[in-house]
């Protein structure tokens, strides 16, 4: 009868747990149980990477300066208690560790790092596109040496780290027109928040044309005449990873145009098939920058006499 009891309890705990997922961590912490044997004791083992690590900035700080009992743990900050590792460093579940194969969960993994970096620029962090899909701090990160000179980072800098899985991005900045990001003058960052954020796709700032107006301020207007795909959103003509026509656009003029602008009100016909760029007779006037021969300031015109863009 009590053996009876013991299962039916044993198999609530395993029920309750499927449904808690706090139950399932405490359960994995408690594994990690154990005291806090110093970073001293965990280098006599791991020289090497002690003397890797002891040039970041995690170790000047927990060594020379800890701000709080944390920081004072030093190796164990991260990893957690190290009592039962040192008893048997060959069990994998004895000590938190680190990266996407690892057999520490990425919550527990990641937690571990937020324990002193929610909030800031991870207030997102927390459902985030990167966080739903099971990515870990340590997928970016590794504390362990400077591999970058800031940020501590597994690639030696910010565009390699997001190559490694955005493999389309990559190809993209190879294209004809591109912004300098190749060239070290601009980063993934500078657009995105890898950590979250409150609009799609990651961006750092409310909208698509806020995030192009950091840099091409020139854009933003206001203007007496404004174009409305160009207020509504830049990538109604522009790609922002690259493009194989010039200027980032996404296809060439005069067709970019033509997909809003049919031919009705147009004068000489200049719309009709044989007149355009591509076609077998092209119109003089359609060739080079195309509509834009005539209508110049594309993104918006401050002329008294501009409201077709022409000056
Ligand atoms: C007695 C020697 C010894 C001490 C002391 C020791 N370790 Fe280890 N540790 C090992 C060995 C050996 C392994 C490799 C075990 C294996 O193959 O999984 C290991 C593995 C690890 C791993 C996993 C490595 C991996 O490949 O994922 C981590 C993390 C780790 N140790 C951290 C620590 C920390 C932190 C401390 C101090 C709290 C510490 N160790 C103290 C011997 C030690
Ligand atoms: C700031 C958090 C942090 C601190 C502090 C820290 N580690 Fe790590 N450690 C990590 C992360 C993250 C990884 C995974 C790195 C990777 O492989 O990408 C890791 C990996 C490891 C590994 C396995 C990787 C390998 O290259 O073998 C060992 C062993 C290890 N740490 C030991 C230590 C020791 C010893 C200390 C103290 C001297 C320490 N760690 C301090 C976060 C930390
Ligand atoms: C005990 C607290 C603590 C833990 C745990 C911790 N960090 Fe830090 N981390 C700090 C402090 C303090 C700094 C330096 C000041 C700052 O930038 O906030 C820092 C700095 C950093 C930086 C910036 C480095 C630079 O070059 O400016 C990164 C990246 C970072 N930590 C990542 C991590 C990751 C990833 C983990 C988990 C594997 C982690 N930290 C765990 C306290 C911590
Ligand atoms: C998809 C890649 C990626 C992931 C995942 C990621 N980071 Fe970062 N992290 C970066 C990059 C890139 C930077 C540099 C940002 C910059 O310079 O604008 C950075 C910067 C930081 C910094 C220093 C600057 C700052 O924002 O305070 C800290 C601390 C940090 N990350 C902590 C974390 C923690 C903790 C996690 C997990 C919860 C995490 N990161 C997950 C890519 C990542
Ligand atoms: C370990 C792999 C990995 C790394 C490294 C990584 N990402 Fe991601 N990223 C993903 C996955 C998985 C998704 C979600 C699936 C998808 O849509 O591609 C994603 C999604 C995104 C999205 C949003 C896509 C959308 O449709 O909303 C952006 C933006 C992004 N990542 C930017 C970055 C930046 C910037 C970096 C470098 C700081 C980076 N990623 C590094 C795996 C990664
Ligand atoms: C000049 C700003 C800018 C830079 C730099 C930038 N992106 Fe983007 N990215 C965007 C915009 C804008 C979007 C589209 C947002 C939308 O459609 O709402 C986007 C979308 C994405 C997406 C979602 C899929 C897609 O193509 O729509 C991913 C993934 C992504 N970027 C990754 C990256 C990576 C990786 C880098 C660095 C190699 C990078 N981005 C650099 C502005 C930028
Ligand atoms: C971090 C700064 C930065 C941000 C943000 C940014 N740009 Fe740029 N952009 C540049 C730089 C730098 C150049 C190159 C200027 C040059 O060569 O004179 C450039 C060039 C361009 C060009 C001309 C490309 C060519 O082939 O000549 C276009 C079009 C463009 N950006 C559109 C955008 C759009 C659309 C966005 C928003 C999605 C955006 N930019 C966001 C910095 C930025
Ligand atoms: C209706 C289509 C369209 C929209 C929408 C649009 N652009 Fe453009 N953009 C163009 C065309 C066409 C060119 C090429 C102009 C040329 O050759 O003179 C261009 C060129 C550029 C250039 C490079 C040349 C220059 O004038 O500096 C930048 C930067 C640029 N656009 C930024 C933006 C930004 C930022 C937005 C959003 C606020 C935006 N564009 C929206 C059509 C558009
Ligand atoms: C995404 C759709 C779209 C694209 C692409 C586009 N436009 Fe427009 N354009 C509009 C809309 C919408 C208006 C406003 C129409 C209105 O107010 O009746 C407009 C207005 C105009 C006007 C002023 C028309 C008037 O009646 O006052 C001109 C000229 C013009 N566009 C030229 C161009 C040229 C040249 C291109 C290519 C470089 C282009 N547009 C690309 C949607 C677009
Ligand atoms: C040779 C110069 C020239 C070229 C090339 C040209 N346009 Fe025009 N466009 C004009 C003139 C002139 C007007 C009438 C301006 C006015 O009424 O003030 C005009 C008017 C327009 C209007 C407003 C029509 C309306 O109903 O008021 C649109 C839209 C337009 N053009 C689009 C285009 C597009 C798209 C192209 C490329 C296929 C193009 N234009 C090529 C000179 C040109």
């Amino acid at each position: 009868m009590k053996t009876h009891n013991i299962l039916v309890l044993l198999t609530a705990c395993a029920i309750l747990s499927l449904f808690l997922p706090d139950v399932a961590y405490a359960q994995a912490t408690q594994n990690q149980a154990g005291t806090y044997i110093g970073t001293q004791v965990c280098s006599s083992c791991h020289n090497d990477l002690s003397d890797h690590w002891s040039h970041t900035v995690h170790s000047k700080i927990f060594m020379n300066n800890p701000g709080n009992e944390i920081e004072r743990r030093g190796c164990e900050s991260c990893h957690g208690p190290g009592s039962e590792h040192i008893i048997d460093p060959t069990a994998v579940d004895k000590i938190i560790r680190f990266s996407q194969n690892a057999p520490s969960p990425t919550g527990e993994q990641n937690r571990s790092c937020l324990q002193c970096h929610a909030g800031g620029n991870r207030i997102h962090w927390s459902s985030s596109i990167h966080e739903s899909n099971d990515l870990a701090c340590a997928d970016c990160h590794n504390p362990m040496a400077n591999f970058s000179s800031v940020n501590l980072l597994v690639q030696n800098n910010i565009n390699e780290t997001c190559f490694m899985c955005h493999k389309e991005q990559r190809s993209q900045f190879n294209r004809r027109s591109h912004m300098p990001l190749n060239e070290g003058k601009m980063s993934c960052t500078d657009c995105h928040n890898p950590h979250g954020s409150n609009t799609d796709s990651l961006l750092k700032t409310d909208n698509v044309n806020q995030t192009c107006f950091q840099c091409h301020a020139e854009k933003r207007g206001p203007f007496l005449f404004e174009h409305a795909p160009v207020t509504d959103n830049c990538l109604n003509c522009h790609e922002p990873h690259g493009s194989n026509h010039e200027k980032l656009l996404l296809t060439a003029r005069p067709m970019l145009c033509q997909q809003c602008h049919t031919s009705i009100g147009h004068m000489n016909d200049l719309f009709t098939s044989g007149n355009l760029a591509t076609g077998s007779r092209p119109d003089i006037r359609l060739i080079g920058r195309s509509c834009q021969n005539c209508h110049t300031q594309i993104h918006g015109s401050n002329h008294p006499a501009g409201s077709k863009f022409q000056r």
